[in-house]
């Protein structure tokens, strides 16, 4: 029998040796050491041996199991890391390559000037905020000082949501990113600087009005904010964003309940063969809502007007892409057609930056 264990286990470790892939090692596992392998069977004759001999084949036996299952774990391994090996050979990504010409995705226009938005106001210390497309009634309006007979309330044609309950008011697709404000301001301490860009709601459609667009909020509050740095801030803005030197601007007085005083910003330009021409010309064109922002509205926030003041912005993205880029019909923005968005689309690798370049 010491024979036949010794054949038994050279011809084993000689196929383990000899094994190539993972598959056919476990064949030969079990072919060994199965249960109806040639060890098992070997095992399974011990019964019919005399007690000593039993003893003295049953622990050889025992060491040749060990150093054959020794022997399969560690072939097993070497052809695990030689898989990983190949994988990792035959998958590698050169990053340094360039991207592919045939990759057609594009940076839609919206999400371009946004990108902009945001490195032109990061630049200048502001940090981005966020807040919830479904907003609560109070946030949306009350908090900004627009109380419940307020007609701002109809001029925003508010998508409405069905109430959670009898005693709650309804939850609104935000009309505007101002409940931001108040969101941060609940949630931190002034000074505060900050943009919310993002998705608002209004019921409304034609060249100029989708039912969903963009808007970017701004909001400034420390001890001493003045409207100084108001018309300062958003002068830098707009030379940034238009690429323009000395754009002339108009600060027109205005109103919104949760400012005061408010204006609205316009900026020259000209309309010469129907091209639109930026920073030139005796044509105005709005861009921007904004003022000190009302002390109700740091109450509601949380902020003890007496201590704090600050000024507040709110912008129109697709407005400003649509000027920016030239692109006639805000309709367009949101129709997912190929061919407009290979024409108006952005290099998906370009990202803004006022050093890199905000657009090319
Ligand atoms: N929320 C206003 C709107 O949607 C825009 C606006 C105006 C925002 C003045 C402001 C502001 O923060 O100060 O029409």
């Amino acid at each position: 029998m010491q024979d036949q264990i010794n054949t038994i286990r050279d011809d084993v470790l000689a196929q383990v040796e000899g094994v190539s892939d993972l598959k056919s090692l476990d064949d030969i596992r079990v072919a060994a050491l199965g249960k109806k392998g040639q060890i098992t069977g070997l095992m399974k004759q011990l019964g019919g041996l005399d007690p000593d001999q039993r003893r003295e084949v049953g622990q050889e036996l025992n060491r040749v199991k060990d150093a054959v299952q020794a022997a399969i774990d560690a072939r097993k391994s070497d052809l695990e890391r030689a898989e990983l090996n190949r994988r990792l050979e035959v998958e590698r990504v050169d990053v340094s390559l360039p991207p592919r010409p045939e990759m057609q995705g594009s940076v839609h226009p919206v999400s371009q000037v946004m990108d902009e938005i945001v490195a032109i106001f990061c630049e200048m210390g502001f940090s981005v905020a966020e807040g919830p497309d479904i907003e609560g009634d109070w946030l949306n309006f009350g908090a900004l000082n627009i109380p419940d007979e307020h007609p701002a309330r109809q001029e925003h044609d508010t998508f409405y949501l069905p109430a959670q309950s009898d005693d709650e008011a309804r939850p609104v697709l935000r009309t505007h990113t101002s409940p931001v404000q108040v969101r941060h301001m609940l949630s931190s301490q002034p000074p505060i600087r900050i943009i919310a860009p993002g998705r608002t709601y209004r019921s409304d459609s034609d060249m100029t009005h989708t039912p969903m667009f963009h808007q970017v909020e701004g909001l400034v509050i420390d001890e001493t904010t003045h409207m100084g740095h108001l018309k300062g801030c958003l002068r830098d803005f707009v030379e940034a964003f238009f690429q323009v030197d000395n754009v002339p601007m108009r600060f027109r007085p205005s109103y919104f309940p949760f400012t005061a005083p408010s204006m609205e910003i316009d900026i020259g330009c000209s309309f010469r063969d129907g091209e639109l021409k930026i920073g030139e010309g005796d044509d105005w064109l709005e861009i921007l809502g904004s003022g000190m922002v009302h002390p109700n509205v740091l109450r509601n926030g949380g902020i003890d007007p007496d201590k704090y003041q600050g000024f507040a912005f709110g912008m129109g993205i697709d407005r400003v892409a649509m000027l920016k880029y030239g692109i006639p019909d805000l309709r367009s923005f949101f129709d997912s057609d190929l061919r407009w968005l290979r024409h108006y689309g952005f290099r998906a690798l370009d990202v803004p930056t006022l050093y890199g370049g905000l657009a090319r």
